[in-house]
């Protein structure tokens, strides 16, 4: 995006300049979108061109400044009123970021004619808080005394249990809770007219709870709202909501697309031109764009841009290895299923689980096998519990020596949490109770670990 020439000191010249500019990406995009998932994680939309702007480096930059230089008095004006594309501060955007943003948005797209724009964010929370307050705007036509609603799967992670509790609690907003996200009928009858979006989370965190996107977005649709899908555990190497139907995607970058563990983040990622009851038009047209430059900029919650590429170099191995840690987590959940400490595996791919029609049916990996055909990977988290209860699950997880005891998922090393008395534990036994968490279920995230010497440890630590 770097202008080295000076058109001239005008507005109107730099608006020009700025339609050639966003000409260049939308090219650049378009070249990007005839290639595979791997060449479009690998690469994003850091062409040779780009790097030709950065004394030829073929991995990008860095951008560490907090600021933008700009050129002339016109150029300021035109990049400051989005006249233009520009990044002017890195609390609203980066060049750095951008790469991250582009990339997530052409791999949640991926095989379909969809448009997305992408926001990332500095934590998983920050994406979901973004991406639901914005849809909770005042309507002043409204009547007084019906409250503002959404519709939420409980099965979702403990920390965006409590956002909505506290969205309830501070500012009387409604939380119409469904327990179970696969009675689609249920997400229906709790539609009024003050609801704003329906959400889940798919799988979900820690049940691994599945929902029938497609059905959901049919529901939504008709009642003129958006679908909202925290995508976080099956990442687009496996799950695509948007090409399912949904209209916004939500990411913890934290885990599994940013599996080595160097960063926290987050990301929303939206079609362009999705249902929206009330707030500016920008929402319905490019929902994610007017998130970043509006409320976004105003809330504060950016991405650093070290952080951004730390995460671009773990998404260009995506699919691979959501590929190898699904396989390797089905033979550990086999394993579990069958040891007769275990009483209760939920992990989509085995064919109790009662989400596995679904999941085989939408959760494809990109690009299919090393021969090319379709298969369904089933994701790197599971959750069980023990014959013995909350007393054996403890006594097992301490007897882990392999396996990390840590509040973690999606990460490179396998890691297992008791979530009643940890990520869970503060929506209390009410909150655990609307959201089916048993009080010794134990979460694994399966790594890239040999499965061999996972299941020695799992083995070991069940002996007790
Ligand atoms: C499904 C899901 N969504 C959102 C989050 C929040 O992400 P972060 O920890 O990056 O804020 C998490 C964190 O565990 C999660 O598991």
């Amino acid at each position: 995006m770097a202008i080295n020439d000076e058109p001239g000191n005008s507005l109107d010249a730099w608006v020009a300049r700025g339609a050639e500019m966003a000409q260049g990406m939308a090219d650049a995009r378009a070249v990007a979108r005839r290639r595979r998932f791997d060449t479009i994680a690998v690469h994003g939309l850091y062409n040779h061109v780009a790097a030709a702007a950065n004394q030829g480096a073929i991995i990008e930059p860095a951008y560490l400044a907090p600021a933008q230089h700009f050129h002339d008095s016109g150029e300021l004006e035109a990049a400051l009123a989005y006249l233009m594309p520009a990044w002017g501060y890195s609390r609203l955007a980066n060049p750095s970021t951008l790469y991250l943003e582009e990339t997530l948005a052409l791999l949640e797209t991926y095989g379909t004619s969809l448009e997305a724009s992408a926001l990332v964010t500095g934590s998983g929370m920050a994406a979901v808080h973004l991406a639901t307050n914005a849809l909770l705007a005042v309507d002043p036509s409204q009547p007084a005394g019906a409250p503002i609603n959404f519709v939420a799967s409980a099965k979702c992670y403990g920390g965006s249990f409590m956002l909505f509790q506290r969205y309830a609690t501070e500012r009387g907003i409604e939380v119409r809770w469904i327990t179970d996200p696969l009675d689609t009928e249920a997400f229906e009858r709790a539609i009024d007219a003050n609801t704003r979006f329906l959400y889940v989370e798919v799988p979900s965190n820690p049940a691994l709870a599945l929902a029938d996107i497609p059905a959901l977005a049919d529901i939504a649709h008709a009642a003129g709202l958006p679908l909202l899908v925290d995508s976080t555990v099956a990442t687009p190497a496996l799950l695509r909501p948007l090409s399912l139907g949904a209209d916004v995607v939500i990411h913890s970058l934290s885990k599994a697309i940013g599996s080595s563990g160097l960063a926290i983040a987050g990301a929303v990622i939206a079609r362009k031109g999705i249902p929206v009851r009330v707030g500016s038009d920008g929402l319905r047209t490019d929902f994610a764009m007017e998130v970043k430059l509006l409320p976004s900029r105003d809330l504060g919650p950016a991405l650093s841009p070290f952080s951004a590429l730390a995460l671009l170099s773990d998404l260009r191995t995506l699919r691979t290895r959501m590929d190898a840690w699904s396989r390797t987590a089905l033979a550990v959940a086999r394993f579990l299923d069958a040891h007769p400490a275990v009483s209760h595996v939920s992990y989509p791919g085995l064919a109790e689980h009662p989400g596995h029609a679904i999941a085989a049916r939408d959760f494809r990996l990109a690009d299919g096998d090393d021969d090319g055909h379709e298969v369904a990977r089933y994701s790197t988290l599971m959750g069980f519990t023990l014959a013995g209860g909350m007393e054996a699950a403890r006594r097992a997880y301490d007897r882990l020596s392999l396996i990390f005891r840590a509040t973690d998922l999606g990460r490179v090393k396998s890691v297992a949490v008791i979530p009643s008395i940890s990520t869970h534990q503060q929506q209390g036994e009410a909150g655990r109770a609307t959201a089916q968490i048993a009080p010794g279920l134990i979460r694994l995230s399966i790594g890239g670990e040999h499965r061999d010497d996972l299941i020695a440890d799992l083995a070991h630590a069940l002996d007790a």
